[in-house]
């Protein structure tokens, strides 16, 4: 990556009687940032920003968000446009490589993907060694994780070539992985990837394909998926992106590196939160409750799951697309008057005409809707974050391989303001207390 950020000001900074220059720097679109670096060299002093309300933490050429006025861009386009006109591989190749691809660039990406789902025949096994009842998040942890040992050729991140195949590799096996993840939670035999069919395709027809009977996916189930694939698939330095950075910045290998992205990942406030939401839906169960449910929301009993975001303060784009799909797969599924869906509509309605939703400007993120879309499509409530970790490992891999070959990256080691008791001796044992 070229450092493209260049220098449009300069700020001064006093601490006590030091005065220090900062420059003011400038990306492309979005807020100018002040350059702190040489900081705590010239005043001895650090800033203290607890996750990282107004630290940029690294330059990126990838995703860029305006949160005020609801805009995503991948690369610069769009993502309603991406959704609507793009295979989700089209848009994998587009945040890898920058562009998005001509007609044979993307025949050729698709067949390179597509020749590396399966995964070796010894890491079927592996599975075997879970309860038969584990969470499908709880494997891809594992599992992933264990790619490292499975693909050891592709871990050395100064090799440009290695790097590549790894991401080919990640995104490639992501979705049979997740699937297998699936079917063992269910007791079902995992179904082998065809290479004839669409990405999208094929992880559906591995979750839901049985032995005894072939599974053909709905074309809406497919384009929800391809959807869901792409509004997930990057979003600036979110916490699990932070999170791929920061154990990338001691050059870790790549598959460990997202395993621990799909950790931090798991969490209810971040790509656990299409799970919670849907529970809170069907919590809810009916419209009637819903007035309870707010007052209890804002007597902070409990947060209003799928609301929300740290960096949007008006709708979440990603939001607005994924309202609409749900609606065609609730349609084409035969399920217009899903309790869930009419839950939900009502529950924006009143949540965004109330001062207290409006006043701390909360609107509907992606994963109030996503739960909705996805439980329709079949897949129980505990695969919705796996599904997300699959739409999200291409991401991940861009700002990781973005972050290899930054030249002004360095290892990633926050300081602290340590309040904790200061130098004292130890006393011996007869004298404590
Ligand atoms: N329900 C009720 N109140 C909320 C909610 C919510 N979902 N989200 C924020 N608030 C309130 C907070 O209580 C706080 O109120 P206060 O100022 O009176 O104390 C105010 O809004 C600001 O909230 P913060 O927690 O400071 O905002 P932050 O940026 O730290 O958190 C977050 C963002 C974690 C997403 C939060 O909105 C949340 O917990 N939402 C619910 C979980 C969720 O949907 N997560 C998915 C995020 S999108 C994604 O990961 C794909």
């Amino acid at each position: 990556m070229e450092n493209k950020v260049a220098k449009s000001g300069s700020a001064t900074l006093t601490v006590g009687d030091k005065s220090v220059e900062l420059p003011v720097l400038k990306g492309s679109v979005g807020p100018d940032v002040v350059d702190i670096r040489k900081l705590y060299g010239e005043t001895d002093v650090f800033t203290f920003d607890p996750g990282f309300t107004s630290t940029a933490s690294c330059e990126s050429q990838i995703t860029f968000i305006d949160g005020d006025q609801g805009i995503l861009l991948y690369r610069g386009y769009p993502i309603d446009q991406l959704a609507e006109s793009c295979s989700f591989l089209e848009v994998a190749y587009l945040l890898l490589n920058g562009e998005l691809p001509t007609a044979s660039e993307l025949t050729e990406f698709e067949h390179t993907i597509t020749h590396h789902t399966m995964v070796h025949d010894q890491f079927n096994r592996f599975f075997q060694g879970f309860r038969r009842d584990a969470p499908p998040m709880a494997i891809m942890v594992a599992a992933v994780g264990a790619l490292s040992a499975f693909y050891h050729d592709s871990t050395n991140i100064h090799d440009e070539k290695q790097r590549e195949i790894s991401a080919h590799r990640m995104i490639a096996k992501m979705p049979t992985i997740a699937a297998q993840a699936f079917k063992y939670s269910v007791g079902q035999p995992f179904v082998y990837p065809r290479n004839e069919l669409s990405y999208a395709e094929n992880f559906l027809r591995m979750c839901f394909s049985v032995p005894a009977e072939d599974y053909k996916p709905h074309p809406v189930a497919v384009k929800a998926m391809n959807h869901l694939l792409i509004l997930q698939a990057d979003h600036e330095q979110n916490a699990s992106t932070s999170t791929v950075r920061q154990a990338g910045s001691s050059e870790a290998n790549p598959f460990a590196c997202i395993a621990a992205g799909i950790a931090c990942l798991w969490g209810p406030l971040h790509g656990g939160a299409n799970e919670a939401a849907l529970n809170m839906l069907k919590e809810i169960g009916t419209v009637d409750k819903i007035p309870a449910f707010i007052e209890g929301v804002k007597n902070r009993e409990q947060k209003l799951m799928g609301f929300g975001h740290r960096v949007y303060k008006s709708y979440d784009p990603r939001a607005k697309v994924m309202q609409k799909t749900a609606h065609e797969v609730l349609d084409a599924f035969g399920m217009h008057d899903d309790p869930l869906m009419k839950v939900a509509m009502e529950l924006e309605r009143i949540a965004l005409e109330d001062q207290y939703f409006i006043d701390r400007k909360l609107y509907p993120n992606v994963d109030f809707y996503s739960g909705i879309t996805m439980n329709a499509l079949g897949f129980p409530a505990d695969m919705f974050t796996v599904l997300f970790a699959v739409s999200r490992t291409v991401g991940w891999i861009a700002q990781w391989n973005e972050m290899i070959s930054d030249p002004s990256q360095k290892i990633s080691r926050p300081r602290q303001v340590y309040t904790g008791a200061p130098h004292r001796d130890v006393a011996p044992i007869e004298k404590r207390g």
